[in-house]
């Protein structure tokens, strides 16, 4: 049975060839002061960075720039950040970039006026702002997160060996976004699958907790295989125009609350990545997939119906003649030769994780109790160990 929930997505979205022109229809909505987040200059190699600046000029701000956010933004960054917004008197955040650059706008836009110390208020006690927020927009020029629509924002705090995520509120949320297809055709193919498996796992991390008949599981299945479908057409021809429009565009609906409602979820799979960034700062994505394999092999035994049907709806498996167990392992396999076939990172030693590291990742993981299994210290080890 659903549960009962409220929903409500604030976010406006701009998509398609001419998505930027949205921001002549936003900008004039906000104060002067505009802060330009952005990252560490990708969007002033391929062109983004002059549209945009165009754009702000001829709705006559005053541009103030906030760069070199990096991917898996910092503590540090953001007490930057917080100075930059202050001086500047900024009366809005424009983010370009990916979810890293997206994710700390959120993160400054409620951090500049706040009293207390952010990463204690926000990602320690979980806590809504009651300060006034600087309003946020996104350009988004890296697909997977979701973070263009929803209220997450992840910050890693080196010191404290600590990649924690805040899902805010909706007055957090971004006020809209610009979803430009083509402004993601100059990601490297590392950070474009990357990105692909973030979405995938974005769905996995919904989809596989409960046994209650509901429709989101059908969304799930729905946009698992046209992300599978598109995926495969953008590996092989990455300025292919249509596959990265329904890429993007499913990357948007796996993570903008609508899938979670009304249904419990995991997560775990993103404990597991987040400790692996904090420890290695490796890339988002690719700290999912190399944990994968090894969690839901684990977990597969206590959700073995949700598995099955897994693997019948979304990899195509015939179920004829094959008990329920057989049906889901071959569900799983058909998942791993694809991601091996897309080029994803399936074990951790490639990201620089060595077995003298364990105890410290297990320390940094967060347990979460949604799933088919709730994992203690050992068995979170366990992965991390299977996963190397
Ligand atoms: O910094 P620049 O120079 O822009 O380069 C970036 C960065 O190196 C590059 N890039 C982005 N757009 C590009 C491009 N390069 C060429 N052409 C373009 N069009 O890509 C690299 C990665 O960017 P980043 O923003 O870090 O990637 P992503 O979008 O995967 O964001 C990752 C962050 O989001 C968090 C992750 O934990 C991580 O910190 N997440 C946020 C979530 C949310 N808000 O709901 C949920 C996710 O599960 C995730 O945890
Ligand atoms: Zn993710």
């Amino acid at each position: 049975m659903l549960g009962n929930f409220t929903y409500c997505n604030p976010t406006k979205l701009y998509f398609g060839k001419e998505a930027l022109d949205g921001l002549n229809a936003e900008l004039p909505k906000y104060g002067k002061n505009v802060l330009l987040v952005y990252g560490g200059g990708s969007i002033k190699k391929n062109g983004i960075y002059d549209k945009v600046i165009k754009i702000l000029k001829d709705n006559g701000k005053n541009v103030f720039e906030d760069a070199g956010v990096m991917p898996n933004p910092t503590t540090e960054k953001l007490a930057e950040g917080i100075v930059r917004a202050k001086s500047a008197k900024a009366d809005f955040i424009l983010a370009v970039g990916g979810g890293s650059v997206c994710d700390y706008s959120k993160a400054l836009s409620v951090s500049v006026n706040c009293k207390e110390d952010p990463w204690d208020k926000y990602f320690i006690r979980f806590e809504e702002p009651d300060c006034k927020i600087i309003p946020m927009g996104c350009v988004l020029t890296m697909v997977g997160t979701g973070s263009e629509m929803n209220g997450g924002s992840v910050i890693t705090n080196n010191g404290q060996k600590l990649k924690i995520g805040h899902v805010f509120d909706y007055s957090v949320f971004p006020k809209f976004s610009v979803l430009n297809p083509e402004f993601t055709f100059t990601l490297p193919k590392y950070q474009m699958v990357a990105g692909i498996y973030d979405i995938m796992c974005h769905i996995y991390e919904q989809y596989f907790s409960g046994e209650d008949d509901n429709t989101s599981d059908y969304i799930s299945e729905g946009l698992l295989r046209s992300l599978i479908h598109s995926a495969d057409i953008a590996v092989e021809n990455p300025l292919d125009y249509e596959a990265r429009s329904n890429i993007m565009w499913t990357a948007t609906w796996a993570l903008n609350t609508l899938v979670a409602m009304g249904k419990s979820t995991d997560w775990m799979v993103h404990m597991f990545g987040q400790s692996v960034g904090a420890h290695t700062n490796a890339t988002h994505g690719m700290t999912l997939s190399a944990v994968s394999m090894a969690y839901y092999r684990r977990i597969l035994p206590y959700g073995l119906k949700k598995f099955a049907r897994f693997a019948v709806n979304v990899w195509g498996v015939n179920p004829e003649g094959k008990s329920q167990t057989e049906v889901a392992e071959e569900g799983l396999k058909a998942m791993e030769a694809w991601m091996k076939k897309i080029g994803l990172v399936m074990n951790l030693t490639e990201l620089g994780v060595t077995e003298d590291m364990l105890d410290g990742l297990v320390k940094s993981t967060a347990v979460k109790t949604g799933g088919y299994k709730v994992l203690d210290a050992k068995e979170i080890r366990e992965v991390f160990k299977e996963s190397l």
